[in-house]
């Protein structure tokens, strides 16, 4: 199946990354190379760029589209989580610029094998590293109801998890629920009638929610935040897209504390905590799609970009 993915905002995201042309640059969730490529255009045959993903069919395809760019790219497998150990074994210590644009890709939900859409009959998997044993199945056959109940109502945000999660639980006494379509059917039921005609799909946000749980992505961003400002050299900028309000919560929690750390009471004169800002939110709002971007590529609706610039205190 052929690769495709709309990249979003990416106008915006190559601005705010101020692009130096000897620079390096990183993008932690390579896709499509949709920003990687609009990256690596920009940059001099002096300047690097390293791309990652864990997903291997995102580096077969990344690693086609960036070929013009041989010369100044390395393309690795492997979670943006140990983006700092990847750069120290390329000898790599401080970069000037990284972007991620969180989530799944288009090709991932679109590729029906892969078990991320309600839209057809397919495994339960949705792992975005196909080398991790863990699959979809395992959570939706194995957690305990008030877990089930947990991620869809915190990760879904859906008004019916208690439901949904109850009729999981019911289903799989009965028999394993082994893939997508066996799992849509039961959401349909815990739902009201009405609600499925309004609502949008009534397995979106189940399906979202198990998502997030089995890839561990709001876990993975939240621990390997701090460590990638670290990675930014002086006036180094870092990107994020992110598509859910928990993620985005995230980011803007993590910038605000990396721009201003201290821990001293607001009524101390000075400060005596020691802790030093790493830098500058760039973003006091966060960046949205324009309403052209919105109603060209309906996915970027929920899309917010914000942007963090590291500054070495003296
Ligand atoms: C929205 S797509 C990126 C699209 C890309 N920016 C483009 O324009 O083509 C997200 C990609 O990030 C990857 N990904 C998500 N979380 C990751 C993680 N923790 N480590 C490495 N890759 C990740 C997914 O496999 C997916 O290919």
């Amino acid at each position: 199946m052929e690769f495709k993915h709309k990249s979003v905002l990416l106008e915006e995201t190559i601005d705010g990354l101020n692009i130096k042309p000897d620079g390096i640059y990183v993008d932690g969730t390579l896709g499509g190379a949709g920003h990687a490529s609009e990256v690596c255009r920009r940059l001099s045959a002096k300047g690097r760029f390293i791309g990652i993903d864990q997903d291997q069919d995102a580096i077969v395809a990344a690693s086609d589209r960036l070929a013009a760019y041989e010369d100044r790219v390395t393309i690795i497998r492997s979670n943006y989580c140990y983006m700092a150990n990847e750069l120290h074994s390329l000898g790599i210590q401080k970069v000037n610029g990284i972007v991620l644009d969180l989530g799944v890709s288009s090709y991932q939900l679109d590729n029906e094998e892969r078990g991320f859409t309600y839209r057809t009959d397919a495994p339960l998997d949705m792992r975005m590293d196909q080398r991790q044993s863990r699959t979809a199945a395992d959570i939706v056959n194995g957690y305990e109801e008030k877990e089930l109940y947990r991620i869809i109502r915190d990760y879904g945000e859906d008004k019916f998890a208690k439901n949904i999660a109850k009729h999981i639980v019911a289903a799989r006494q009965q028999s394993p629920i082994r893939t997508t379509g066996e799992l849509t059917e039961i959401i349909r039921q815990s739902i009201p009638m009405k609600m499925q005609v309004t609502g949008g799909h009534p397995a979106k946000r189940t399906f979202q929610a198990i998502r997030i749980e089995l890839n561990r992505e709001l876990d993975v961003l939240r621990e390997s935040l701090d460590g990638m400002i670290d990675l930014l050299d002086d006036g180094g900028r870092i990107c994020i897209i992110t598509f859910h309000s928990l993620e985005d919560r995230i980011v803007k929690t993590i910038f605000r504390k990396n721009e201003n750390p201290c821990t001293c009471p607001s009524d101390f004169p000075v400060c005596v905590c020691g802790k030093k800002s790493k830098g500058k939110v760039i973003t006091r709002k966060p960046i949205l799609p324009t309403t052209a971007e919105q109603e060209e590529n309906p996915r970027s609706k929920s899309a917010k970009l914000r942007i963090f610039e590291r500054r070495f205190s003296d």
